[in-house]
C-alpha cells in the first residue's frame, strides 16, 4: 500500500477506500467517492469557520502558530521590520523577491505618482455625515473607485491588473487621511510627492497652515514598521473575503472593499479599537485582576488576546512593544501602556488563558502606539487596512493565476424543511418577531 495515503473504512457499507495525502492534506473532493449507493451524492467534509480546511496553495506568507513564526516570502518578519521600508516589503509580497536599488526606486516612484484622488472621489467623500465612522467611509470610497476606473474589470490583463494594484496601494493612505480629516471637519490635504510613503500619509493627516509638512522621522519610521507588520497574514478573514469575492472575477476595487469590510469587525482588524475601549473601561492597574476574573467567568473577552493560528506569542506583538518604546520617547508615555502590561502579566499567569494558549496578538499594543501618535480609536482599523491592501492584492493575484481555483462556493448541510404545503396569506400563523 502506498505510504502517503489515508485508508478509510466506511462502516455503513464495509467498503475500504484509499485517498492520497499530499502536503499534509487530503482533498475534500476525494471523499465524494465514498457512497452508500450510486445515486448518493457522496461524503462531504463539514468545517464551519474553516477550522481545518486549506482553501488554497499559497507562497506568500508562512505562519507557524505553535512556534510564533511569521515569514513573508520566506523572510522572517523581524528581519523585514528591522531592515526594510514598507514599500520594499510590498514589492516582496507582490512579486516574490526583494527589489534591487533600481527596482525599488522605480516602484516607489510609481506608487508615489498614484496617490492623487480624482476630484469626484473627493466630492464623494464630502457627502458623508460629519460623524461617519472612518472605516465605513474607507470601505465605501474604495468601492467607489470602481466607478472611476472601469477598465479595472479586465482582470485577466496583467498590465491592467498591475495598474490597479499600484493605484490601490498609492491611494489607500489618501482615502484614509481624507476620512480622518472629514471627521474633524478639516480641509483635505493633497499628497506631497517629495515625501516617503508614511511621511506623506502623516502630511495628509496633520498638515495645517505650514507651507511644507515635516514629519517626525521616528514617528514616520514607527508607522512604516507598523505597516510592514500588518501587510499580510495568509488566509485570515479579510483575505479570505478578498479571494472569495475575487473568485467571481469582480474588479479589484470591489473585492478590496469587501476585504476591508471583513477587516472592520471587532474579532478581526476592529479589535485594536476595542482594546482601547477595554483599557478605558478598566481605568487603572488596580482594576486589572477583577477584569480578568470577569472574563474568566465568561463575561466578555480580552480584546487583543487570542488567535486562530497563533498558540504562542504573536511575533508582531513583540516588535510592536519595541516600537512603542521609540514612539513614547517622542510623544511621552501613553498611560494605557501600564494597564496593558499589567493585563498581559496577569492574563499570562492565569490558568484560563494558559490552558487555551491565549497570548496578546498584533492588536493588543498597536492601538496604544496609534493613540500616542494622536489618532482617535476610530482610525485604528483604517491604519490596518492601508498596509493589508498589499496582502489582499498579492493573494488576489495569486488566486487568479492559480489554475486550480474556481469560483468560491462552499457546500452546506441543509437543516430546513422540505416540500412544505403552501398556505394562503389569510391562513398563516403570525411569528413572534422581536421588535426593534
Ligand atoms: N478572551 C477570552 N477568552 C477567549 C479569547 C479572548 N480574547 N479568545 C478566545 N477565547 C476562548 C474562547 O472563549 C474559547 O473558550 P472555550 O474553549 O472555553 O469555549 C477558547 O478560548 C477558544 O477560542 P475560539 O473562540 O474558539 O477561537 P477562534 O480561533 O475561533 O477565535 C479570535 C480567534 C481571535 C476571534 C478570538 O481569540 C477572539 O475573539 N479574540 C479577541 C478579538 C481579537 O483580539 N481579535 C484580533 C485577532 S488578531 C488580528 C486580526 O485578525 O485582525
Amino acid at each position: 500500500m502506498a505510504q502517503d495515503t489515508l485508508t478509510i473504512v466506511d462502516n455503513r457499507t464495509n467498503r475500504t477506500c484509499s485517498l492520497p495525502i499530499e502536503s499534509g492534506a487530503v482533498r475534500a473532493s476525494d471523499f465524494r467517492q465514498i457512497k452508500t449507493a450510486p445515486e448518493d451524492f457522496g461524503l462531504m467534509t463539514y468545517d464551519p469557520a474553516f477550522m481545518n480546511t486549506a482553501s488554497c496553495r499559497s507562497s506568500v506568507t508562512f505562519i507557524d502558530g505553535e512556534r510564533g513564526i511569521l515569514e513573508y516570502r520566506g523572510y522572517p518578519i523581524e528581519v523585514l521590520a528591522e531592515h526594510c521600508t514598507f514599500l520594499e516589503v510590498a514589492y516582496l509580497l507582490l512579486f516574490g523577491e526583494l527589489p534591487n536599488e533600481t527596482e525599488l526606486k522605480n516602484w516607489v516612484h510609481e506608487i508615489t505618482h498614484h496617490t492623487m484622488l480624482h476630484e469626484n472621489t473627493k466630492k464623494f467623500m464630502e457627502g458623508f455625515r460629519h460623524d461617519a465612522h472612518p472605516m465605513a467611509m474607507l470601505v465605501s470610497t474604495v468601492a467607489a473607485l470602481a466607478t472611476v476606473y472601469p477598465e479595472a474589470r479586465n482582470i485577466h490583463d496583467p498590465g491592467i491588473r498591475l495598474l490597479q494594484i499600484k493605484r490601490l496601494i498609492g491611494k489607500m493612505p489618501s482615502i484614509a487621511a481624507m476620512s480622518y480629516r472629514h471627521s474633524l471637519g478639516f480641509p483635505y490635504v493633497y499628497p506631497d510627492n517629495d515625501l516617503t510613503y508614511p511621511a506623506n500619509f502623516m502630511n495628509m493627516l496633520w498638515k495645517m497652515v505650514e507651507p511644507k509638512y515635516a514629519a517626525n522621522p521616528v514617528l514616520a519610521r514607527a508607522l512604516d514598521i507598523l505597516f510592514i507588520l500588518h501587510a499580510d497574514h495568509e488566509q485570515n478573514c479579510s483575505t479570505n473575503a478578498m479571494r472569495s469575492v475575487g473568485s467571481s472575477h469582480a474588479d479589484p476595487y470591489l473585492a478590496t472593499a469587501a476585504a476591508a469590510a471583513a477587516l472592520s469587525g471587532p474579532l478581526h482588524g476592529g479589535a485594536n479599537e476595542e482594546v482601547l475601549k477595554m483599557l478605558d473601561e478598566i481605568g487603572s492597574r488596580e482594576n486589572v485582576p477583577s477584569y480578568v476574573k470577569k472574563v474568566r467567568d465568561g463575561h466578555g473577552k480580552l480584546m487583543g488576546f487570542g488567535h486562530r493560528v497563533y498558540k504562542n506569542y504573536d511575533p508582531r506583538a513583540k516588535i510592536i512593544k519595541w516600537t512603542a518604546e521609540q514612539v513614547f520617547e517622542v510623544t511621552g508615555r501613553n498611560s494605557k501602556l501600564d494597564i496593558a502590561m499589567e493585563l498581559e502579566r496577569i492574563a499570562l499567569e492565569d490558568e484560563y488563558f494558559i490552558q487555551r494558549k491565549l497570548y496578546p496578538n498584533v492588536d493588543f499594543y498597536s492601538g496604544i502606539i496609534y493613540q500616542a501618535m494622536g489618532f482617535k480609536p476610530e482610525m485604528f482599523t483604517v491604519l490596518f487596512a492601508i498596509p493589508r491592501t498589499v496582502g489582499w492584492l498579492a493573494q488576489w493575484q495569486e488566486m487568479l493565476l492559480d489554475g486550480e481555483q474556481k469560483i468560491a462556493r462552499p457546500r452546506q448541510i441543509y437543516t430546513g424543511h422540505r416540500g412544505r404545503q403552501f398556505m394562503p396569506i389569510d391562513r398563516r400563523t403570525p411569528l413572534a418577531v422581536t421588535k426593534a
